[in-house]
């Protein structure tokens, strides 16, 4: 473990299992198959600038964002390649995505026919992605209703002009029924689009997977893919291969008190000693995004050893019951998401504890734990 001797809590990450867990991705889809990495979200709160350049070097196909914002900032990092919006943009941000050539997802004809307007005005020709409904629900085309808009927006409108179509599965890390289904919606309609569209100009990107569809139906791969959550060590579902860990968080213990029988602990005192017990006091709490629901339930590990967490966790500190650790003394470092010897407290573990998943923990670490960034590579 690295040690930031500076900070009183902090996230560690692992440039190569970053990488490790890309390259096992792109294993598991057919060769030439592109990878389109989705980094919204602050690249799910690693650190977007960290992990586009950890990346880059394997040479993705594109990146992909929720938000035109996140779009622009990745050209201000310099990435000059393909950048995906996936998520309906607001009208408001529709020329900033032209100015920066992202390429939009379209959920509707009106949104084509402004984003053909933006373009025109700003002498340009934008390029976007069909966004398909097949059961989301949340964006897209809806596929039920193909011949309102089918033919339309594969033709494009003058200046804006489509690369590509795609849909997004809503349960692939829970079961293969409803991944076919949507399956054999998005196929249906695919094959229109690929015959609408002809032999003439460059095929058209077709996506279909997230990091659970690569795992549970990499036949369904088509020419790309869009991984996020097992890039950065979550879990794709019970029975589906383990990411390598790529997060870890540590805090400080800057307390350690012997406490009598009796002695009532935190807001709302929800916890009283036992016996005659030895808490030490972490410097992290919900303020850093460590999930308040681990309060009285989840653990976090010291020299070596899993240790309750007490009470309610509070902004700054949570207290955890060392009462059996031996030698645990104030500036020592506990472990709340990751591994010390043989003691593992994986991501999806405390997203579980925490009645959460491994995205909204990640998402959640906020802007006060610096992240430290180890590359093992070099
Ligand atoms: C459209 C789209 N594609 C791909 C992904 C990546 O999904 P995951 O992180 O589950 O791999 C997301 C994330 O929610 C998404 O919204």
């Amino acid at each position: 473990m690295s040690t930031n001797p500076k900070a009183r809590a902090w996230v560690q990450v692992r440039a190569q299992a970053l990488r490790d867990n890309y390259v096992r991705v792109r294993h598991q889809v057919a060769p030439g198959t592109g990878l389109l990495p989705m980094v919204k979200a602050n690249a799910y709160g690693l650190g977007v600038e960290a992990v586009v350049r950890a990346l880059e070097p394997l040479e993705p196909w594109g990146f992909g964002v929720a938000g035109v914002s996140e779009g622009v900032r990745l050209r201000e990092l310099g990435v000059e390649g393909r950048i995906v919006v996936c998520s309906p943009a607001p009208y408001e941000d529709v020329a900033a995505a032209v100015e920066h050539r992202l390429q939009l997802s379209i959920s509707s004809l009106r949104a084509l026919q402004q984003l053909g307007a933006t373009a025109r005005s700003a002498g340009t020709t934008a390029e976007y992605h069909i966004d398909i409904d097949t059961g989301i629900g949340r964006s897209g085309f809806d596929w039920r209703q193909a011949s309102e808009w089918l033919s339309h927006s594969v033709a494009g409108v003058e200046d804006a002009c489509c690369v590509g179509f795609y849909t997004h599965l809503h349960s692939a890390d829970e079961n293969e029924t409803t991944v076919r289904e949507q399956w054999v919606r998005f196929s249906e309609l695919a094959a229109q689009i690929v015959s609408l569209r002809g032999s003439e100009g460059p095929a058209l990107a077709v996506h279909v997977l997230n990091s659970a569809g690569v795992f549970r139906a990499p036949e369904m791969a088509r020419s790309v893919v869009r991984p996020g959550i097992f890039l950065y060590g979550g879990g794709v579902g019970p029975g589906q291969p383990r990411p390598t860990p790529v997060v870890s968080v540590h805090a400080r213990v800057a307390l350690v008190r012997s406490v009598p029988v009796g002695t009532t602990l935190g807001y709302g005192t929800t916890y009283t000693s036992q016996r005659d017990e030895r808490w030490a006091t972490l410097s992290i709490g919900y303020g850093d995004g460590l999930p308040r629901a681990l309060s009285n339930r989840g653990s976090a590990i010291l020299h070596g050893t899993t240790v309750p967490i007490i009470g309610r966790i509070s902004m700054d500190v949570t207290v955890v019951d060392i009462t059996d650790v031996d030698g645990a003394c104030e500036g020592d470092i506990a472990t709340l998401v990751g591994s010390e010897g043989t003691a593992e407290r994986t991501l999806d573990d405390v997203a579980a504890e925490a009645g959460t998943i491994s995205y909204e923990v990640l998402t959640g670490l906020t802007g006060r734990l610096p992240r430290v960034w180890m590359d093992e590579s070099v």
